[in-house]
């Protein structure tokens, strides 16, 4: 069997330009800035304008991720797009970014793991190429989660935010070897018992609404940091190397203290952690690509980094990701 390594090739991002700060918040719901910022570390979130769609920011995001790559969409072979907030219940949302870069050849489709949905992505995308099946990817986290929010609920609507980041991979000859870049290792998980904890309400079979968010943030908290700390260190482990390997650690940005838990059971310095989460909250889906996209524009990131990424998200579904850039 051919075998090719996933190297990530281009980073792009977009964040919509309505920004509402805390202080907007707490003119809508009964909280302050002080308590978001202390239990979640979030400033600010961007807001989709009326009429912007996941598969606008998403197409802008995958724009910005080709020119980093030097590539043309007509290029690409397949689009992954990981989203919980589509367009439309169907077609894929994947597909309307397809027409709007003018990529006429391939094939284009969604994933469905909310806040873990860009790590599936990358994973299911990583197979596809090791295999030789396609020599050109385009991965993509896209949401607005804004659209979903209950607006009354001070526990849930102060912590989301639209957004869309997006990742190149081209296909380079050879297995992944420590040295070589490309997608070392990913570790996927996923546990359907706790649908209560979070989920939406709504959805086109059970109720023909789009629903709501609903959420224990408490309990989801607890789960967070064990099954997080848990998928790290396997994909280390089945990766042969240690926390000490790692140069950089772009999480998803859910909330700074479930950043700040996980280094610290890593035994990570802060310079090590790229941390977003002030800037926009937690943007689901579309949170690595996001911060990735920061780390690398900024010159932190450079190549032949290792880098571990992390999200945990409703279903629960959950996994790492050990990348050399
Ligand atoms: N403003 C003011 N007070 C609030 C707010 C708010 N926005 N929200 C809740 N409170 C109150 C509660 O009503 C409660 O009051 P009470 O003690 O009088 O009952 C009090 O604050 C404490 O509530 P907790 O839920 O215990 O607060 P906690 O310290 O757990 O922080 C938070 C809540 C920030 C949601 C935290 O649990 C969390 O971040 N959980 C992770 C959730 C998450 O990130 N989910 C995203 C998807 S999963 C993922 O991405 C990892």
């Amino acid at each position: 069997m051919s075998r090719f390594r996933s190297v990530i090739a281009g980073v792009g991002g977009y964040l919509p330009e309505k920004v509402l700060t805390n202080a907007d918040i707490a003119k809508m719901v009964d909280t302050t800035d002080e308590w978001i910022r202390q239990r979640t570390g979030i400033r600010k979130r961007h807001i989709a304008a009326e009429g912007e769609t996941t598969s606008m920011m998403a197409t802008i995001a995958s724009k910005r991720a080709l020119e980093a790559a030097g590539m043309e969409a007509g290029e690409l072979d397949m689009i992954i797009l990981a989203t919980a907030t589509p367009d439309l219940t169907f077609p894929a949302t994947a597909t309307m970014v397809q027409k709007e870069l003018g990529m006429l050849r391939g094939f284009a489709f969604d994933i469905s793991a909310v806040c873990s949905g860009f790590l599936y992505a990358l994973a299911v995308a990583d197979s596809f190429m090791a295999r030789g099946q396609v020599r050109s990817a385009l991965v993509i986290g896209a949401e607005t989660f804004s659209r979903i929010l209950d607006w009354e609920d001070r526990t849930t609507c102060v912590l989301f935010g639209d957004g869309a980041g997006a990742v190149v991979l081209r296909a380079e000859p050879g297995a992944p070897g420590m040295g070589d870049r490309g997608i070392v290792h990913t570790h996927l998980r996923s546990d359907g018992r706790f649908t209560d904890l979070l989920y939406v309400d709504g959805g086109p079979s059970k109720t023909q609404t789009v629903g709501h968010l609903r959420m224990s943030g408490n309990k989801v908290f607890r789960h967070a940091i064990t099954n997080i700390s848990g998928a790290i260190a396997r994909v280390l482990d089945d990766a042969g190397l240690n926390e000490s390997d790692i140069d950089w650690f772009v999480p998803h940005q859910a909330n700074e203290r479930i950043l700040e838990g996980i280094s610290k059971k890593l035994g990570l310095p802060k310079e090590k952690v790229v941390s977003t989460v002030s800037e926009h909250g937690n943007t689901s889906a579309a949170s690595i690509p996001l911060a990735l996209d920061v780390a690398i524009r900024d010159g932190r990131i450079k190549r032949g980094d290792l880098v571990l990424f992390e999200a945990l998200g409703g279903g629960f579904t959950w996994g790492a990701a050990l990348v050399r850039m």
